[in-house]
């Protein structure tokens, strides 16, 4: 693989799908890796992420000097790029010029073989304190800005090349064009690798972890259980049985996406548990949300149990060994809990709806590698109808937590009737590829005055929650055009009873969180 080291900062997996994009199969590893470690994996190239720091702050990450001496093609990014000038013997100073966001760099000589061929001046997306002022011996400066004397610089007999800017990130103008050319031109490598052949890869290496054995899978109607299990199912068929447990804070017309569209396109044997009562029951008069969400958490997992243990039943009765469940666990999972790049896990909060850690079944994860945008790929590969694939992210718990307040059914009805026409809207106006997710939140505990008819009305306010978001650890809030919000509130107050009202959150993440509660 083409090994992306991590600084520390967010934009190391962002590389890592851009390289990916490239044609070229990358993977994370934390900077704190030794030369011998990463000789180990046998990388094609090395990317150096950018950082949060500056080389000469106390504590600063560092790299393990002797990566530079494996003789593998690098690439330095900002911080990386810096790293890779102090190493090799150049120079980086803290001069007290800083640069941040758009910036014209300006091509050196013919800008070697990252820039050779693109304008004079293009417009890049910078972000640093620190400046190198000297190449180190025997490379080239490629480029310069108005304060960095040398914006990137390279050693075609090396394969070392840098730039200080971001060209992982759309803003900069050439930014895809030069990481190709980094990875196709300077260090050789073509473009062979994408999502598809994951598909044929993952089959054969399930068929031989799997056996004769029997697999289960919880679908929760979500991209990556839908794509993981119709993954397993491609591999072993009628071996697996999925699980879709209906909590009753399901959207409207989820649970027949699932039962109708994704089993007609799939095939798979599925298993629904009605659950929605039970879930209601245990959650009565409890309007906390870290309570809502444990309970909702355990309940689940409770239902999955009882069918589990039911499927065990039926497999010793049939003389079947079983011991398989599928995750849907996707790259960024991984690395977050620190089986990647060794980074804290931030979001523990979010794996509820997820299942119990004690189980001694063995994990199926056929998708542990892949980002979301590999994930969609395949489903469509795999023929899964665009409403699942292309479907925006939902929390486990689902409306439970959209409702601020107590949950109830009548509250429960309320909702969902809201959110379908805020979704029908979203979508009639081909708003979708612009917004991450748009929670609908009914906020069941505040009334408001209104007037509608001839009469006072004393209704619950919704409001609309569109943000957008690369990853949903950042998070603006999205400027939907006027006419489609007063569609949206129009249509809202009109066709859901006890609603009167329909208001915007305009927060963006931090310091709001996407969902309110
Ligand atoms: P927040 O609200 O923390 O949400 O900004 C970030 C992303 O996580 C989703 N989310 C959850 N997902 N269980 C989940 O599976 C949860 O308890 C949960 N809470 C938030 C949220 O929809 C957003 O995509």
């Amino acid at each position: 693989p083409v090994l992306v080291v991590d600084f520390g900062a967010q934009y190391a997996q962002l590389i890592a799908r851009r390289v990916r994009e490239a044609g070229v199969y990358s993977e994370l590893v934390p900077h704190t890796v030794s030369a011998a470690e990463i000789a180990e994996r046998n990388p094609v190239a090395i990317v150096l992420s950018g950082g949060p720091s500056s080389v000469y702050e106390p504590g600063a990450p560092t790299l393990d000097p002797g990566v530079f001496e494996l003789g593998v093609p690098t690439l330095g990014i900002c911080y990386g790029f810096q790293v890779m000038a102090q190493a090799l013997g150049g120079e980086v100073a803290h001069t007290g010029l800083r640069e941040y966001g758009a910036t014209d760099a300006a091509l050196v000589g013919d800008g070697g073989v990252l820039l050779a061929g693109q304008p004079a001046e293009q417009n890049v997306w910078m972000s640093h304190g620190d400046q190198v002022v000297q190449a180190p011996e025997g490379f080239e400066v490629l480029a310069a800005t108005a304060v960095t004397p040398v914006a990137a610089f390279g050693s075609a007999e090396r394969r070392f090349y840098g730039v200080q800017w971001h060209p992982e990130v759309k803003h900069s103008d050439f930014g895809q064009r030069i990481i190709e050319n980094f990875l196709h031109r300077a260090a050789g490598l073509p473009a062979d690798w994408n999502s598809g052949n994951v598909i044929e890869e993952q089959v054969a290496r399930i068929r031989e972890q799997v056996g004769s054995a029997r697999v289960i899978s919880a679908l929760s109607g979500g991209v990556d259980s839908a794509v993981s299990t119709a993954l397993v199912h491609r591999a072993i068929g009628d071996q697996l049985t999925a699980v879709f447990v209906d909590h009753g804070l399901l959207r409207k017309g989820e649970r027949e996406q699932v039962e109708q569209d994704y089993v007609a396109s799939t095939g798979v044997r599925l298993v629904t548990v009605d659950a929605a009562e039970t879930f209601l029951g245990h959650l009565a008069g409890v309007s906390d949300p870290e309570q809502k969400r444990k309970i909702i958490g355990r309940e689940f997992i409770r239902a999955f149990e009882k069918v589990q243990r039911e499927l065990v039943e039926e497999a010793k009765a049939e003389g079947e060994p079983i011991g398989f469940l599928v995750q849907g666990t996707l790259y960024p999972d991984v690395v977050e809990s620190g089986g990647g790049a060794g980074t804290a896990n931030i979001k523990s909060h979010h794996n509820v709806g997820g299942l119990p850690e004690d189980l001694d079944f063995a994990l199926i994860e056929p998708l542990r590698t892949l980002f979301k945008d590999e994930v969609r790929a395949i489903g469509r590969e795999l023929g899964l109808p665009e409403g699942i694939v292309g479907r925006q992210p939902f929390p486990g718990p689902g409306l439970g937590i959209r409702i601020v307040g107590e949950v109830t059914a009548d509250r429960l009805e309320i909702l969902r009737d809201a959110d379908a026409i805020a979704r029908e809207e979203l979508s009639a106006a081909g708003l979708d590829g612009e917004i991450w997710q748009c929670p609908v939140v009914l906020l069941a505990d505040v009334r408001s005055v209104g007037v509608q008819g001839d009469g006072r009305t004393y209704g619950h306010p919704i409001v609309l929650r569109p943000v957008s978001s690369e990853d949903a650890m950042t998070a603006d809030w999205t400027r939907l055009p006027y006419d489609v919000l007063s569609k949206i509130s129009n249509r809202i107050t009109n066709e859901v009873r006890e609603v009167n009202r329909v208001v915007l959150d305009v927060t963006s993440k931090p310091p709001g969180t996407i969902e309110w509660e």
